[in-house]
């Protein structure tokens, strides 16, 4: 996983042309309105390993309501990582229909599928991905690079983007001069700072200590509940799950 993660992380960095905006609290008015964001239909996922098919998802439906904060648990292997770079456009389907904030990810080109993650989704790994050489206030500056928005705008919306995950007064600091729960809130504070639609987060509390994990939890729920995020969340950890509105377990390729 290391690899493709990293790739993430860059891939999460970049971002087209549009205006982004700070978090904003009246985006998505409605917390769990009934409203599908993710819509999936038959999808299934093989990889390949040279020729040998490697059947990952198999057949899955999937609804996710606008404003929900799901977790998605199961055994290693099971497709809980695949499944979340589905609904985040990072892949495509193999078969079956996925309909995400509006697009139909499945016929979606690799260019039309970057702009796509670009607008709709932020990005919380396990392992944090910051630039080692990028002050906090850069990292989270980084998604911002490619608008079209000024240095003093971008740096005032890294700047908001920092104080509402607490870190006001880290913003110079590296992050080898953060704690990792603070390493995770610049993470943070970077996947929300275009004002993405969904938050997918891929064990997010994986590295982390009880209480430090708890404060992340709790800034998940604050952005869900407060922020209108969308959250998507993969978790081995009971407790991590319990914060969540709905709890989805996949086994073997199939959702139970
Ligand atoms: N790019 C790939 N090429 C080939 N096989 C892959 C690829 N990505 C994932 N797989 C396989 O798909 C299966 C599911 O992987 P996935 O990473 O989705 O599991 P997971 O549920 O996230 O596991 P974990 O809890 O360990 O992170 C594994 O058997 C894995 O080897
Ligand atoms: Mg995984």
């Amino acid at each position: 996983m290391e690899t493709s993660e990293k790739e993430q992380a860059k891939d999460g960095a970049k971002t087209n042309g549009d205006a982004a905006a700070a978090p904003s609290k009246e985006a998505h008015p409605h917390r769990d309105s009934g409203k599908a964001i993710v819509s999936m239909q038959g999808v299934s996922k093989t990889f390949y390993r040279g020729k040998e098919p490697v059947p990952v998802l198999d057949n899955l439906d999937l609804e996710i309501a606008e404003g929900a904060f799901e977790a998605l648990m199961g055994p290693s292997g099971s497709g809980k990582s695949t499944l979340l770079n589905l609904i985040a456009g990072l892949d495509r389907p193999t078969r079956g229909q996925a309909r995400v904030a509006g697009s139909n990810l499945t016929d979606m080109n690799d260019a039309e599928l970057a702009k796509f993650r670009s607008r709709t989704i932020g990005f919380i790994f396990q392992q944090y991905n910051l630039m080692p050489v990028l002050t906090a206030l850069e990292n989270v500056e980084l998604p911002l690079l490619l608008t079209k928005l000024s240095g003093s705008e971008r740096k005032k919306r890294a700047q908001t983007a920092l104080r509402v995950v607490g870190l006001e007064n880290r913003m110079t600091h590296y992050p080898r001069q953060l704690s990792g729960g603070q390493e995770q809130r610049v993470a943070i504070a970077r996947a929300i700072v275009n004002d993405p639609t969904i938050i997918v987060a891929d064990e997010p509390t994986g590295d982390l200590d009880r209480k430090n994990a708890d404060e992340i939890l709790s800034l998940l729920e604050k952005l869900n509940t407060e922020f209108k995020k969308t959250i998507v969340m993969v978790t081995h950890d009971p407790a991590a799950a319990e914060r969540a509105t709905v709890t989805r377990r996949l086994d073997k390729g199939a959702l139970t």
